[in-house]
């Protein structure tokens, strides 16, 4: 079990963990990624099948042109959602060329699902989120890239990407050192009902 100091670090890494959209240059040790993946998967899965695989690019080309492919399909998917002021911001920055949808980040690593484990979804996000506190606790910042997943419309880079076809990408994750740490989007007040 752990000590009541471990105790303590988890909860100032789940609380103080935030996503990062500004990246440094800094490559990101194959070993801090090993750690972060070996975090991972410590987490439950429904029926303890551990459905998932791991894609680990480092190839900036290839991130920009997955980047470049979704751009313009989530532009579009956007567009037919209520206009709010965020997402006005967020199709001007999708238009600019220069824009990646993987803000610069050094890495992306996929976690991949099994399609033949139902819970393979739960179960990678679970993993996922591991991911990202671990991240947070070495030092390094991320983001879940949920948009990427839109590449699976693209058999190419799908190849090219290395998922195979009994895989669907679940969490795509960008892993880096921060250039800029914005503050923690607030949480709301939890509604709890408390059952006697
Ligand atoms: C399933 C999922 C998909 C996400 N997709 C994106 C994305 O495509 N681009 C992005 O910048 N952030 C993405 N995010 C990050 C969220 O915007 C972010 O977690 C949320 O605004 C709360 O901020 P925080 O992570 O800093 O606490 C995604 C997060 C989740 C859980």
């Amino acid at each position: 079990m752990a000590t009541d100091a471990e105790h303590h670090q988890i909860f100032s890494v789940i609380r103080e963990r935030r996503s990062v959209r500004n990246y440094t240059d800094r490559e990101v040790p194959d070993e801090s990624i090993q750690k972060i993946i070996a975090a991972g998967i410590q987490a439950p899965t429904a029926l303890g099948l551990q459905p998932w695989q791991f894609v680990v690019v480092r190839d900036r080309d290839l991130m920009r042109q997955v980047s470049d492919y979704c751009k313009p399909i989530l532009a579009e998917k956007i567009r037919e959602e209520p206009r709010h002021p965020e997402t006005e911001a967020f199709l001007a920055a999708l238009r600019d060329p220069a824009y990646s949808i993987f803000y610069n980040a050094p890495v992306l690593v996929l976690v991949l699902g099994a399609r033949e484990v139902v819970s393979s979804v739960i179960d990678c996000a679970l993993c996922a989120e591991n991911m990202l506190l671990a991240a947070w606790a070495l030092g390094l910042g991320s983001c879940w890239v949920g948009s990427a997943t839109l590449v699976e419309q693209n058999p190419r880079l799908l190849a090219a990407l290395r998922v195979p076809d009994d895989h669907q990408i679940v969490a795509p994750l960008i892993f880096g050192y921060p250039a800029l740490l914005l503050p923690k989007p607030e949480r709301r007040e939890p509604l709890i009902t408390w059952v006697p």
